[in-house]
């Protein structure tokens, strides 16, 4: 691999060189963040498990439902944050609306399950105070038994920001932060030809992994451990040769090429998983005549033909969209590969009490489809003749990452992050040294120790 030689740190290895600058494929500016090591104790230490409970997550956008969630007045879903809990509902105008579930009368949880719909508003089940759906408190148990100066307090329920983007609905405890899509920044346009809006999530899969949240955001936010924990996908995934992206607010990208084998390879001839990557596309694979390098573009071509056989509009979408990983982190805790066939989501929450442990969601959206003719790529782990008419809300399923289930390569990284948390808390360790393959871990970081600069 001559090409470590050449590695220029500041433009790592962009997609197409010669993108204009207002393209989605457009490589954004380098931000140095330096060489110094990332401090372990972050990731096991209740002082910074504290520290983020009051400094990072009452301040940034965290996701909370899917607007699809919630069609009616008075549907609504409850959201856990830690030990948070929120209720996002639609009111009677069809606005979306969050509140803390907590009642204001003795700290009741208002509601205790998962979601449903209370067109009438909200009852507390302790002492009965109801609150119509936009927060006001309508009715309080035996009013006449209160002082009044006892219900000169706030009784109604704590509202909180709550703003959506193509139908992901987001709430945010800060009043001042700034708005979600201006957080979401470059992301709004790229998203744009993928109708996200239009997508349905068909798969959602959640466990908790023992590790902490951000050991899980470091290790999908590189690629560099490809090589060596799943090897099985280099036939097909160009790992070394990504196009990184750092953006405001602490959001970045990575544009990972797909139907283009590793360097790490080395392959002269057309491999075998080459050949499944253009048959699943239509080519005849065994006809082909161009090299390992000619795969990429003849797929490309041969999706954009089987999107108009299909009636489907690829316009808006450039060549390297139709294959690649285009891979964004949302700060702090969300990850999207989107490809036009679909979205990877992976969602990383804290657990309420334990650093070394994490929630982790991991959820397939497509766009609904009667037939299986479309699919997303296998990575995302879908199995074999999944519903994906989107007819049904997708259930939550729970699993146990040590039986597996989230697909070969998530299952892969459950157990190396496991390891990765014990190895990090070794009075040995000194912090994460990175490589600029890995100038994404960097660059959350530093924005995280902002939001934490106060502790
Ligand atoms: S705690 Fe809710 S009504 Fe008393
Ligand atoms: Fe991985």
């Amino acid at each position: 691999m001559s090409q470590h030689d050449v590695y220029d740190y500041r433009l790592t290895w962009p997609i197409n060189p010669d993108a204009p600058a207002d393209s989605a494929e457009a490589k954004a500016p380098f931000v140095d963040h330096g060489t110094a090591p990332i401090s372990p104790e972050r990731y096991y230490s209740a002082q910074w498990m504290e520290a983020e409970r009051r400094l990072l997550w009452p301040k940034v956008w965290n996701w909370a439902a899917r607007e699809e969630d919630i069609p009616e007045p008075g549907d609504y879903v409850v959201f856990t944050l830690g030990r948070e809990s929120f209720i996002v509902s639609r009111d009677d105008d069809g606005g979306l609306r969050a509140f803390f579930n907590v009642c204001p009368h003795r700290g009741n949880r208002l509601v205790s399950d998962d979601g449903g719909s209370r067109p009438g508003g909200f009852t507390c089940p302790f002492h009965n105070w109801r609150f119509a759906l936009d927060g006001t408190v309508d009715h309080i148990t035996d009013r006449e038994t209160f002082r009044a100066e006892a219900l000169c307090r706030k009784t109604d329920l704590a509202e909180v920001r709550c703003e959506s983007w193509e139908g992901f609905v987001f709430i945010n405890m800060d009043p001042d932060a700034k708005p979600l899509t201006e957080h979401l920044g470059p992301l709004v346009e790229h998203a744009r030809p993928y109708r996200l809006a239009e997508m349905r999530i068909m798969r959602r899969v959640r466990a908790v992994w023992e590790s902490n949240w951000k050991i899980g955001v470091d290790g999908f936010n590189e690629a560099y451990h490809v090589h060596a924990i799943h090897p099985q996908i280099l036939p097909v995934f160009n790992d070394y040769h990504a196009q990184i992206d750092l953006y405001a607010n602490g959001m970045s990208r990575m544009l990972t090429k797909f139907a283009h084998e590793s360097p790490r390879a080395g392959n002269a001839a057309l491999n075998a998983a080459l050949h499944a990557t253009m048959r699943e596309v239509g080519i005849d694979a065994d006809a082909f005549s161009g090299g390992p390098a000619d795969v990429r573009p003849a797929v490309q071509t041969a999706k954009r033909a089987r999107a108009e056989r299909l009636g489907l509009d690829y316009s808006g979408f450039l060549d390297n969209q139709l294959t690649d990983d285009w891979n964004y982190d949302i700060f702090p805790n969300i990850q999207m590969g989107i490809h036009p066939e679909g979205v990877s989501m992976l969602y990383f929450r804290p657990h309420p009490d334990d650093p070394r442990k994490f929630i982790f969601d991991v959820i397939v959206m497509m766009h609904p489809q009667a037939n299986a003719e479309i699919l997303p790529p296998a990575y995302m782990g879908l199995p074999q003749g999944w519903d994906i008419s989107g007819r049904e809300p997708a259930e939550i399923e729970q699993i146990d990452w040590r039986e597996g289930g989230l697909g070969e390569l998530f299952d892969q990284d459950a157990g190396l992050f496991a390891e990765v948390q014990r190895g990090i808390e070794s009075l040995s360790f000194k912090g994460s040294i990175l490589s600029e393959q890995e100038q994404r871990i960097g660059h959350f970081h530093a924005e995280l120790e902002r939001y934490l600069a106060a502790r």
